[in-house]
């Protein structure tokens, strides 16, 4: 493709000054995508066939085995696809199950020996491997023996497993079907429309004695997409297909990335199904299932008693379907990948939350970030160099806006040769990271994974054979930001030694010995200029003689992990910061165990702040909760309103970043002026007093994968109007509901309580003004609002511990004292968590220590419920206490009474109990 000047690259080219919409001629639908072309046609005359259709695929009962492994059993069969040759081919498959009533189904081709390799340089299997990277852990969790009864019958097999045998799995084995059942209900029906479909190796002379009556050999062997037809496809069709029918459930959610609702749309009569397939999309638009730069094959399904969990291992380019409309009761859901195996775990539990910790026994929960990492990022493309750095820096100070890091980006390089500084205008990083340590602030610095031709780095990684090679086996050359590039193939482990070597305490590069400096990965899609589909060509090879097709999106995840590894090596044993922060642009499930991930692209645009909600709430339901949108909008200037709306609604994103483009005018938030200057100020510092509440989420999803910013449903599921709240959230398990405003000169707004239990109006933050608001069902209640307020609200049961005073950063607040908010239910109690430790390093993980408080308020007595904490912890927080306690209570008459407690004097790293009986004042909070 180099060389190939040609209109999308030159508009791609000057990506920084255009402004023209989303080109979607870039990028294939699913007519323009051969595998995806042949399996709607597939579907089609399947239906078409109606009652006449025969399927062609059938498991042999006689092939069945069952296998022990460890203190569990696997179930290993084959299924037989007939073709018109009057052949059959065979498909060996395995049943397992895993802890967390995960059933995991996977089908393979047996005898790809036969393809011709001497002219081919790559591996002819089927990938086999996105396990290997999503997982958490090359251990699985087999369900142990006593867990489970498997029934082998003549055309059947049931499987009855999980607590009290409530889970029933039927196998069919003609047609093929996957039935499960909880209690008696059927959940979920795999190829239940019978769009189970699995292209086997042939060759192109002797496709048509191979081609079953469903099939077409649309774009088989050639690709006639325009920008894919150097495609050389050397292995065929390849593809998989197969619906499931979530039975009974209209609530489907997931399957990021996509602009879009948070709530899965039907796509029966759009052209555009849901499409998973990592790109660098150029301004997208809203309201899309365009693919964009992450991709998460995770669906929850919820209805009021019972959640289901679809999780499909495949890292190809992939197309969903969701019919809502065809059954209006059920949803159905049609996967379809271009090459690979397939492969999909099925969870069913009782809650949503039951279904992200089941997810996350599998791939893994999220990490604790280091705490610096949820307070105020600022970044924009670019601070130019030292001074403005440090002149920003400073600002913050002046104008008393906590922060904690700033960012560069790939300008600060010596051009846009990554591990380099610019000279001139960087000349000292140590003495500028210093500068920026002495308030405890953070630098991050971007570095991709395009690595510029001829210089050391990709000398050394061409020389060691560690670059994505293109079909015939040499270096794939292509354009980015630095123009011509190799790409760093971090599949390959002697990359990741090439990695580890570039971010050594001594390579000075980092600043010599300082430790507050942390990376941005971006473009790891990976974005190729000059590429198809904006990226790299799917017939690229990579480590294990795997085309780029089988591993495209878990390609940026590899990179994001070959980063968080280096920097866990570096910073091993260090006293600070010991913590890795590495944000990427590309995801795949299981990102969330090492970094953070954003939005991309967005504009300064209205819509694309309300978008940015449903998209981070859909990123914590997958179990990817450190995730944010650029606060302010990337591409566009804002006006002074949409970006202080943009703040207000940012604080709540798990990952705070206000993020600009090369061309928009400086924004940082003293230019806005007043009164959006201050406005914007005290939204910073809402952010900080809650980040307790945030980080004891984080905690509590890394143990649990409960969502950090979580859907309003999860706390309300008898009542299934809540499932379409999109616009408002919780903050973990904290009980803080929100609900920022995300319209233009909005005047009043509509907040969704979602139960019956009494909510306190925290907007305005002064004791006297709080209101609290309850009634005996679900509501809408309207609430005028200046451009001051963000709707808050404490659902009444409620603890809250907060941080109050001002600091700069993060790191100069760990002594400060807390004050805790007890909001009270009806039945005059509450509850609430705090989680503690030294934010930075993994003494928590290594050597317990840390504190986890329960807080609990009933019959008037307060108690605090502490972990045995390590006395080399407790010594460090003993001088942290409470300071106030101030409890809210509805009265009688709806006005809110509250109760003010100074200075307890408790501490936070051991129980206590106690009535309340402290002087008690009325205040300001
Ligand atoms: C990409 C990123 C953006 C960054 C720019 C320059 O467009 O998404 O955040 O500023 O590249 O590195």
């Amino acid at each position: 493709m180099i060389g190939g000047l040609h209109k999308q690259f030159l508009l791609l080219l000057l990506w920084g000054s255009l402004v023209v919409a989303v080109k979607d001629y870039l990028f294939k639908t699913c007519e323009t995508a051969g595998f995806c072309h042949r399996n709607k046609y597939f579907a089609e005359s399947v239906k078409n066939q109606g009652h006449n259709f025969i399927p062609k695929y059938s498991i042999s009962q006689s092939s069945i085995s069952i296998d022990e492994v460890l203190n569990s059993k696997v179930i290993h069969g084959n299924i037989i696809k007939f073709i018109p040759s009057g052949n059959h081919i065979t498909l060996p498959f395995e049943i397992s199950l895993l802890d967390g009533n995960n059933l995991r189904f996977k089908v393979d081709e047996k005898d790809r020996t036969s393809i011709d390799t001497t002219k081919l340089n790559i591996n002819t299997h089927r990938y086999n491997e996105t396990s290997d990277w999503a997982f958490v852990s090359a251990e699985l969790p087999y369900l142990a023996n006593d867990k489970f009864t498997i029934d082998l019958k003549n055309d059947v097999l049931i499987i009855t497993y999980g607590d009290a045998k409530q889970y029933r799995a039927i196998v069919d084995f003609w047609p093929i079907k996957l039935t499960i059942y909880h209690k008696d209900k059927i959940q979920i029906i795999a190829n239940d429309k019978n769009l189970f479909n699995f292209e086997h190796w042939r060759l192109q002379d002797e496709n048509s004695h191979h081609l079953t009556e469903e099939e077409t050999d649309y774009d088989m062997f050639e690709d006639h997409f325009k920008d894919s037809k150097e495609d050389s496809i050397p292995l065929g069709p390849e593809s998989i297909g197969l619906d499931f029918t979530f039975k009974n459930f209209q609530h489907l959610y997931g399957i990021p990335e996509h602009a879009d609702s948070m709530n899965l749309k039907d796509t029966t009569e759009s052209s555009m199904p849901y499409r998973l397939f990592n790109v660098d999309i150029f301004e997208y638009e809203t309201d899309s299932r365009l693919p964009m730069y992450g991709a998460i094959p995770f669906i929850l399904a919820s209805k009021p008693e019972i959640s289901v969990g679809l999780f499909w291992i495949n890292s190809a380019d992939t197309f969903i379907n969701v019919d809502k409309t065809t059954n209006q009761k059920d949803s159905s859901t049609h996967w379809i990948s271009e090459n690979g195996i397939v492969d999909f775990i099925i969870t069913i539990d009782k809650t949503p939350a039951d279904i992200n910790r089941n997810y996350g026994l599998i791939t893994g929960y999220t990490q604790l970030p280091p705490l610096f990492s949820l307070g105020y990022h600022q970044c924009r493309w670019n601070y130019n160099d030292e001074k403005d750095v440090l002149e920003v820096n400073s600002l913050m100070d002046e104008y008393q806006i906590p922060y904690d890091t700033i960012w560069l980006d790939i300008e600060y390089t010596d051009q846009k040769k990554y591990f380099t500084w610019h000279k001139e205008k960087f000349p000292n990083p140590e003495r500028m990271l210093d500068e920026l340590d002495h308030t405890g602030r953070n630098l991050v610095i971007i570095i991709d994974p395009h690595i510029k031709t001829g210089y050391y780095l990709s000398d050394e990684l061409t020389k060691k054979k560690s670059c994505i090679n293109d079909a015939s086996n040499n270096s794939y050359h292509g354009h980015c930001w630095p123009g011509e590039s190799v790409w760093i193939d971090t599949l390959n482990p002697t990359a990741q030694e090439i990695w580890d070597a570039q971010f050594t305490w001594n390579n000075y590069f980092l600043g010599g010995q300082s430790s507050n400096i942390f990376i941005w990965n971006d473009m790891n899609e990976p974005s190729v200029f000059n590429g198809p589909e904006t990226s790299a060509p799917k017939d690229d090879i990579h480590f294990g003689g795997w085309e780029h097709r089988s591993v495209h999106n878990i390609y940026g995840m590899t990179y994001h992990e070959a980063t968080y590894n280096s920097l866990a090596k570096r910073n091993e044993g260090h006293t600070t910061r010991e913590r890795p922060f590495v944000l990427t642009r590309s995801y795949y499930a299981g990102s969330q165990r090492t970094a953070a991930m954003w939005t991309g692209d967005n504009m300064c645009k209205w819509e694309y702040l309300q978008i940015s909600i449903p998209m981070v709430l859909t990123s914590n339901i997958v179990g990817m909760p450190f995730s944010g949108a650029d606060v302010g909008g990337f591409f566009g200037d804002p006006s002074t309103e949409l970006l202080t709306r943009w703040y207000q609604t940012g604080i709540w994103y798990p990952f705070f970043r206000a993020h600009a483009h090369i061309d928009s005018r400086r924004r940082e938030p003293w230019l806005a002026g007043e009164p959006y200057t201050s406005i914007i100020r005290d939204a910073v510092r809402l952010r900080y007093s809650i980040l307790s509440v945030i980080y004891t989420a984080f905690y509590e999803s890394s143990q649990t994968g409960i969502p950090v910013m979580k859907p309003i449903f999860y706390e309300s599921l008898s009542n299934i109007e809540s499932y379409s709240i999109e616009d408002q959230f919780f903050v973990g398990n904290s009980g803080i509901l929100v609900k920022p405003v995300t319209e233009e000169d909005a005047k009043e707004i509509k907040v969704y309580l979602p139960d019956n239990e009494v909510y306190y109006d925290y907007t305005d933050r002064s004791l006297s003004k709080i209101n609290a608001y309850s009634s005996d069902k679900p509501g809408y209640l309207t609430k005028s609002v200046t451009l001051e307020d963000i709707p808050v609200f404490i659902k009444g049961g409620s603890i809250i511990s907060l941080k109050d005073r001002y600091r700069r950063s993060s790191r100069l607040m760990f002594k400060d004292p807390y004050t805790l908010i007890i909001a009270l239910n009806k039945d005059g109690e509450a509850n609430g968590s705090l989680y503690v430790d030294d934010g930075e390093s993994f003494d928590y993980e290594k050597h317990e220590e840390y504190a986890y408080i329960k807080f609990n308020y009933s019959n008037g007595k307060i108690s605090a419920d502490v972990n045995e904490v390590k006395d080399r912890f407790k010594d460090s927080i003993s001088d942290v206490k409470i300071e106030k306690i101030i409890i809210l209570n509805e009265s009688t008459t709806g006005t809110v009474e509250s109760i003010i407690i100074h200075n307890p004097k408790l501490s936070i790293s051991q129980s206590w109990t106690g009535k309340i009986e402290f002087v008690v004042e009325h205040d300001e909070l």
